[in-house]
């Protein structure tokens, strides 16, 4: 006879969560809880400025106007990074023709700049001049940027897309715990002037989670820019606001320089990788070409055996980030004031670099040195991606460069202020912020724009939208862009995937390999040293935002998982 133990009912639950856990953990691929869109999608830092622009596109409002929209929204929900007094970059595909192209907007140095103007008598470094307050400050680029880009694809009216960001500015909306942590871990950056501190620590409160964040005089600024659009803010009351700031605290820009700032129209950097159009960001960021380089010197590579964590894959991507970088450092600048050697991705160029690269030993970067390619005759940023169901697609990274910027509000104006001049090579081989060198290519003269690393990218197979992506993290960004680029071309991960995927990150100088902490198992890092590399863990970085198109269209969208942004679509 059977006798039923009392302990069966707990056996058989155990067995099948046992069984559950099996099927979750072991991947069971039919399984699939992704969220498909068909009409549109959008992936931005922050939560508030997701939803708005899902309210653009479904009020009829394309890929671009939604942009527009999201680039002003971040500016007032975002305050760390987006902006209307910094710069930056799209790249954009047009659904109606199938053309790509990129939009600068990157910040210039104001006309009075001189090359050492951040150094002493004795010709050293003055500390922090190019990160803190007026002298930092480039001419800020997004307000005629984003016009710009509303001119040539927009469909609905400017007016009533700044108009968004305005009333989320005067009506306020309510801090979360992301802002409240940022506002805490910016204390000093954001008591250093009174115009910023009256804003972000009032009366020496500041904001915490939960509390109504109102900015009446950002809000007077934009309703301006919503009534007249760029004049609202290269002329007229905002730009006096701007230059009786820098007169204050002994800035240089002028009311010339605001007058004659335009954005510019450029083609992208191109490359093929296994059959995919990759579409990046051209000089004067440095983003699509060492992006580019990455990818081309790794392409001929076999990575059947490889993984995206194994001692190899990592080897192999960090001696081509450092061969890149090092060109990085020599040849490339504002393309309007040096001329970058055109065969930096010439294939025979490549081959010759690619030769340097050991499969099993880290070279020493003090034995790379930047190539001489042939001369032919003749840690804050904001990405967002957006697109829509013409085949629109948007990839935009903005920045003030370091959280906060120059930590200076425009008096009466309620926006910060960049301090993009540190993007410079202040001084020959001096290192900037993110630890980048550089030197007479990227030397400032008045006028020039100041080299970026931002890579909004785009992809594309067989003209068909594929992919559009974009990260903050400065230096770091390149590295990002590309094995976020890897990991979905050759490791064939979902979006949901790109986003958590731990990151490593070379840039020739400093000679060091540093890798998100906790995220390598130990048998890894061993390795890693063993084939000579200096190793680091260092804290978790950038804010990736994906959105992937599968080749009949649906869309799937996904937000970096290390910070608050959110990704969504209909
Ligand atoms: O243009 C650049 O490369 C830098 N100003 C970007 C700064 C950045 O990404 C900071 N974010 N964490």
């Amino acid at each position: 006879m059977v006798t039923i133990k009392h302990s069966r009912p707990g056996v058989v639950l155990a067995a099948s969560l046992a069984a559950l856990f099996l099927l979750v953990v072991l991947g069971c691929s039919w399984i699939d809880v992704t969220t498909y869109y068909q009409q549109g999608a959008v992936a931005t830092g922050a939560p508030i400025a997701t939803d708005l622009a899902i309210e653009v596109l479904k009020k009829g409002g394309n890929a671009f106007d939604a942009a527009v929209a999201t680039g002003f929204v971040l500016a007032v929900v975002h305050p760390s990074a987006g902006n209307i007094g910094g710069g930056g970059f799209a790249v954009i595909r047009n659904g109606a023709d199938g053309r790509v192209r990129t939009l600068d907007f990157r910040e210039t140095a104001p006309l009075a700049a001189v090359e050492t103007m951040y150094l002493n008598d004795d010709g050293e470094v003055i500390d922090s001049l190019s990160l803190y307050g007026a002298r930092a400050c480039g001419v800020p680029g997004t307000v005629a940027g984003l016009h710009a880009l509303w001119q040539e694809y927009g469909s609905m009216k400017w007016e009533e897309l700044v108009k968004i960001a305005a009333n989320v500015a005067d009506t306020g909306f309510i801090v979360d715990d992301f802002l409240a942590a940022s506002l805490t871990e910016y204390h000093r950056e954001l008591t250093l002037y009174e115009e910023t501190a009256d804003i972000f620590v009032p009366n020496g409160q500041k904001s915490v989670a939960g509390d109504r964040f109102l900015q009446l005089d950002l809000a007077r600024t934009l309703y301006a820019i919503a009534a007249e659009g760029p004049d609202g803010f290269y002329s007229g009351e905002v730009a006096e606001k701007i230059v009786a700031t820098m007169q204050k605290y002994n800035g240089l820009i002028t009311a010339e320089d605001l007058a004659s700032y335009l954005p510019v129209w450029r083609e992208p950097t191109h490359i093929t990788f296994d059959g995919y159009d990759i579409y990046s960001m051209p000089l004067p960021s440095s983003g699509g070409v060492i992006v580019a380089q990455i990818l081309k010197l790794l392409e001929p590579y076999d990575f059947a055996r490889l993984f995206p964590e194994s001692v190899d894959y990592i080897h192999l991507f960090c001696e081509a980030s450092r061969l890149a970088f090092a060109d990085r450092s020599e040849h490339l600048g504002d393309p309007a004031f040096y001329a970058a050697p055109s065969t930096l991705l010439d294939a025979g160029y490549l081959d010759a670099r690619r030769k340097l690269i050991d499969p099993q030993h880290a070279t020493p970067s003090t034995r790379v040195k930047p190539g001489s390619p042939p001369i032919r005759e003749s840690e804050q940023t904001t990405h967002y991606s957006i697109c829509d169901d013409d085949g629109n697609m948007v990839a935009i990274t903005y920045t003030l460069n370091t959280g906060y910027g120059s930590s200076l509000v425009v008096g009466g104006a309620g926006f910060l202020l960049n301090n993009e001049m540190d993007d410079f090579s202040i001084k020959p081989g001096v290192p900037n912020v993110f630890g980048l060198i550089g030197g007479e290519a990227n030397k400032i003269e008045p006028g020039k724009r100041m080299l970026s690393s931002m890579s909004p990218t785009l992809v594309l197979k067989d003209d068909k939208p594929r992919m559009i992506l974009g990260t903050p993290g400065g230096s770091k960004i390149i590295t990002v862009v590309a094995q976020t680029l890897l990991n979905s071309i050759r490791f064939d991960m979902s979006a949901e995937a790109l986003c958590a995927q731990p990151r490593f990150h070379h840039q020739w100088l400093p000679d060091m390999l540093y890798l998100e902490e906790g995220q390598f198992d130990i048998n890894i890092i061993q390795g890693l040293i063993r084939y000579g590399h200096s190793v680091k863990e260092r804290k978790p970085y950038s804010d990736l935002q994906v959105i992937e198109l599968d080749e009949n269209g649906m869309m799937t969208a996904t937000s970096d998982p290390r910070n608050r942004g959110k990704a969504s679509g209909y």
